[in-house]
């Protein structure tokens, strides 16, 4: 079984359905790009994995476990998590902080050690900070650990996103959109440094992008969205050449 199976996945609001009867198997370790023009239904099927919206039809089998049924904070806990389109960070907070504060639910010391600094506190604490500038590190953004969050280039930024949704070692990682507003040289590199977490952690990895040039690159497979209905799966010489693919794009306003 792959480790994430939808089937016949739709979501319906009133009569619109922005995505409908959605087939998607993603396999331990394997890198894949769900593109699609804008409007298609890219980010809606994160907001439907990640329990933000319930399915009205179809299921999601994550790990062996249907998950459709859950809320946001249980998914989390069985190992999705996801960035947003436009980026969410903690502004007031430490770049460290915002990392720190995604390991929480791993922490095994009660609020009433905390509170007391007794020696487990301590010793959380020790390894929650090392574990964050691991995190950092990997993102080049050690340097910038103790500086507000939001006084950090939007670039970084992004980056940082990215890193938090790291923490507490997920097995599926959501990225929606993470080079948006980036420049060419810093997208770029952010396309490499995801192939890196890919090979290094051996990371299962969905990536929305709707420039699909940029995803060309990377994935080794790619699933194409247009009006919440799959048009084409394949490999990105296969897509690139699909005339429902093209016809799509060339449609967009
Ligand atoms: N909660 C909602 N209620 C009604 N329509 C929605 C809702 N969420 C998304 N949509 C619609 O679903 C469609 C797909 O949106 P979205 O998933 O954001 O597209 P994409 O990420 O591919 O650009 C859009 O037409 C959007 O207006
Ligand atoms: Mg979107």
């Amino acid at each position: 079984m792959a480790l994430l199976e939808v089937h016949k996945m739709s979501v319906n609001f009133g009569g619109i359905k922005p995505v409908s009867e959605l087939d998607l198997q993603i396999e331990e370790g394997e890198l894949i790009g769900l593109i699609g023009p804008n409007g298609a239904g890219k980010t809606t099927v994160f907001n439907l994995l990640t329990g933000v919206y319930t399915p009205t039809e179809g299921s999601i089998t994550f790990n062996g476990e249907r998950i459709d049924r859950l809320k946001t904070h249980q998914i989390v806990k069985k190992g999705i998590t996801r960035t947003f389109q436009n980026i969410r960070l903690f502004k007031q907070m430490t770049v460290i902080d915002n990392v720190k504060v995604a390991f929480n639910n791993r922490l095994k010391y009660s609020p009433l050690e905390g509170i007391l600094h007794l020696p487990r506190y301590k010793k959380e604490e020790a390894w929650l900070e090392e574990e964050a500038m691991k995190l950092l590190k990997i993102f080049e953004l050690d340097k910038y650990a103790y500086e507000l969050s939001m006084n950090l280039p939007y670039g970084k930024q992004r980056k940082l996103e990215i890193a938090r949704a790291l923490a507490g070692s997920p097995k599926l990682l959501l990225l929606d959109e993470p080079a948006a507003g980036m420049n060419p040289n810093e997208t770029n590199e952010l396309m490499q440094t995801i192939k890196l977490i890919r090979d290094q952690f051996n990371m299962t990895i969905l990536l929305i992008e709707h420039d699909m040039n940029l995803v060309m690159s990377i994935c080794e497979r790619l699933v194409v969205i247009d009006y919440g209905m799959v048009i084409a799966r394949g490999t990105p010489s296969e897509i690139q050449n699909n005339e429902k693919v093209i016809g799509a794009y060339l449609g967009q306003a």
